[in-house]
């Protein structure tokens, strides 16, 4: 049966492959803006497409391409796009993500030359801990702020079936390295999959409060290499919520959440007063966040994505080639400008049951994409 949409005061239908409706006003001092008033200071950038993990909600267990390594940006041209997007587009923290960053053999140097150039500038990075353990004091050295690592079971059957690979003590040993390392607060994401490891929520959440990390599970998104989610299998928030809720009382965070992907809730042990840590729910299908979106996304190989849903991408890579003169710097800089101008107004998933017309899933998954 159909059921009319909700007006969320956005619209159902996605924008994007018409682009924009207006030209883009002013030069570079009006940032990373769109056409819709937002402006992106939040820069995600991909350094590889490649994993060593398979994840069902990702990638396919076999036959995905890796990108050639001439296509790929180089050491030089992300410090160069960095240092745009934060000299002179309005930039204000970085994080750089993956397929799996780890892998890529010049990431501390990456992050060294990047700290050099901006001192003040929070740079985050998104690890599936696989390889973290050997890597996280060098990291912290080179300049990182912080780390999110993807960990969704601390069951090892689990993991496996997750993942597709067999390296939950690997990961386990990753986030110890990195907290001993001082690379504070550590964040673990976890995307829960039924029948898999939804039963381990409050576990996992347990263990997280434990020690002091925190842990924000991400609602499953249909950017699955497979194309195998469906609305009705995935698990939403307010299940999440309510798997937590059996051993646990969730309250909203007093603190402002300012545009973060996150809703924090206080945790404190069911019927009992004493506040135990905080716990981040990250709604992007059922209860998305899109008006208030400060992000921009570059793909390992240098196309700008202004969403994790964009059909259109923006490729800087011929322009940043071209040259490196002042003049080239402007080039690129405008380019990217007018990606970002043509930023869809949301992603058009809708809400369970209510219809998602419009939704259509890219064909990049999560690991080509950047998270
Ligand atoms: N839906 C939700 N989260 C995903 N991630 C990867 N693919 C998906 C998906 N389809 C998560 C990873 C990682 C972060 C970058 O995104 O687990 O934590
Ligand atoms: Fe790799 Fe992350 Fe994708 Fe898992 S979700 S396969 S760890 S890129």
């Amino acid at each position: 049966m159909e059921t009319a949409p909700v007006p969320l005061g956005m619209p159902e239908l996605r924008p994007d492959a018409a682009g924009p409706a207006a030209p883009r006003p002013g030069g570079h001092e009006t940032g990373l803006l769109d056409q819709f008033g937002r402006v992106a200071t939040d820069m995600r950038l991909s350094l590889t497409d490649k994993c060593n993990l398979r994840c069902q909600y990702c990638m396919p267990e076999a036959g995905l391409d890796w990108l050639k390594k001439d296509k790929l940006l180089t050491a030089e041209e992300i410090v160069r796009l960095v240092g745009l997007g934060v000299d002179r587009l309005g930039v204000r923290e970085l994080r750089l993500t993956g397929g799996e960053p780890l892998v890529r053999a010049d990431l501390v140097d990456i992050i060294a030359a990047l700290r050099s150039n901006h001192p003040e500038l929070p740079i985050s990075l998104t690890t599936n801990g696989v390889g973290l353990a050997g890597k996280a004091q060098a990291l912290a050295n080179a300049g990182l702020t912080r780390l999110n690592v993807s960990m969704d079971t601390l069951h090892h059957d689990a993991f496996l079936q997750l993942t597709r690979r067999p390296f939950l003590d690997q990961v386990l040993a990753g986030i110890e390295a990195a907290s001993a390392a001082g690379l504070a607060p550590i964040k673990i994401n976890a995307v829960l999959l039924r029948g898999i490891n939804d039963g381990h929520a409050a576990e996992l959440l347990q263990w997280s409060l434990d020690r002091g990390y925190e842990l924000r599970f991400i609602e499953q998104m249909p950017l699955d290499a497979d194309h195998g989610w469906t609305r009705e299998g995935m698990i939403t928030a307010e299940e999440i919520r309510a798997l937590l809720s059996t051993n646990f009382d969730l309250s909203p965070d007093p603190r402002a959440r300012d545009g973060a992907p996150a809703e924090r809730f206080e945790v404190r042990a069911a019927g009992t007063p004493g506040l135990l840590g905080t716990v981040g729910i990250i709604a992007s299908v059922t209860e998305p966040f899109c008006a208030d979106c400060r992000r921009t996304r570059i793909t390992a190989e240098g196309k700008v994505m202004s969403c994790l849903f964009s059909l259109t991408e923006v490729d800087l890579l011929p322009l940043l080639r071209t040259g490196s003169s002042t003049h080239d710097d402007d080039a690129v800089a405008s380019r990217w400008q007018d990606a970002m101008w043509a930023k869809p107004k949301a992603h058009g998933m809708g809400r369970p049951g209510l219809g998602d017309a419009g939704f259509v899933q890219p064909d990049r998954s999560m690991s080509a994409i950047g998270g």
